[in-house]
């Protein structure tokens, strides 16, 4: 296997990248981080045969196809996250939902709960927010519930959709949880997996999704939004921007959650606070 030797990355070219995943995908990657960059499209470059920055630059520019658009996105992206990540979410979302459900007018108006994973990486969010769903559900009925996850990574979509986990990332879900959601698979690299079971993954739809689009296409609204860690890599316009999108996709009443180090003090927006990292649309 030839490896080709990538050269320096330059100021200048660290720019022309910073100036395009900001205008594609709003994640803002400031002054500082120049050797996350090169580090990360240098993998891609290698894969690619390309041994510099400008030329590579060029190469994403003219590929009309927007593959390696979408590649570079992927490989600047941060992806971490884990299965009920915040549990106080996923407390207060079965709560919400038993609200809601025990009020028939709620019901009768709204018939099906939306909600949005907006930014769910590879699926821990979604499934997580998938077996919360299916586990009030289950006890109350009364409610469908249609839960749509989206992500402007393919890579992660597609692992997402997989609905697969090494068994060893399940410790943060609840035990109950752990048996009647998850079925062990065969697996080849001898690592344990296990997968998602159908009762929760029906429950989601997986999309790419660009959050920086500048209107919303869905047109039915959601009761709960969850955009969890993504609007950290925004700068402060474009997250002001996205909230107000949220805000007109929110039925009244509605919750967004947002990262537990996040926070919308600073911004101007119609939502009200409700406790750290929860927000509701009256
Ligand atoms: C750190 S992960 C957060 C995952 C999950 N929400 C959680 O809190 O565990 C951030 C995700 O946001 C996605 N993302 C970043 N910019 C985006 C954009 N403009 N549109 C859609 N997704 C985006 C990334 O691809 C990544 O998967």
């Amino acid at each position: 296997m030839v490896v080709t030797e990538v050269n320096e990355l330059s100021k200048s070219e660290y720019e022309l990248f910073r100036q395009l995943v900001y205008k594609q995908s709003g994640i803002n990657l400031g002054e500082h981080k120049m050797n996350l960059v090169r580090a990360r499209l240098s993998k891609r470059m290698r894969v690619g045969g390309f041994t510099s920055f400008g030329a590579y630059y060029e190469y994403v520019q003219n590929d009309r196809s927007g593959q390696e658009l979408t590649g570079l996105i992927d490989a600047i992206s941060t992806n971490t996250t884990h299965l009920f990540r915040e549990m106080r979410h996923f407390t207060l979302l079965a709560d919400c939902i038993k609200g809601w459900a025990a009020d028939s007018a709620w019901c009768r108006n709204h018939k099906t709960l939306r909600i949005w994973s907006a930014g769910c990486s590879s699926g821990e969010e979604p499934y997580s927010i998938a077996m919360t769903v299916h586990d009030t559900l289950r006890q109350i009925g009364k409610l469908d519930a249609k839960i749509l996850a989206t992500d402007i990574s393919t890579r992660m979509l597609a692992s997402a959709q997989a609905g697969r986990f090494e068994a060893h990332r399940l410790g943060t879900v609840p035990s109950q949880y752990r048996s009647r959601y998850f079925r062990k698979v065969a697996s080849e690299s001898g690592e344990q997996i296990v997968e998602a079971t159908p009762e929760i993954r029906s429950l989601i739809t997986f999309g790419r999704f660009n959050l920086m689009t500048p209107s919303f296409p869905f047109k039915k609204g959601f009761h709960i939004i969850f955009c969890r860690n993504v609007m950290i890599y925004f700068d402060k316009p474009t997250q002001e921007a996205l909230v107000g999108r949220y805000a007109g996709q929110l039925h009244p009443g509605g919750l967004l959650f947002i990262g537990h180090s996040e926070s919308l003090n600073s911004l101007d927006h119609p939502l009200h606070y409700v406790e750290p990292t929860v927000y509701r649309k009256d």
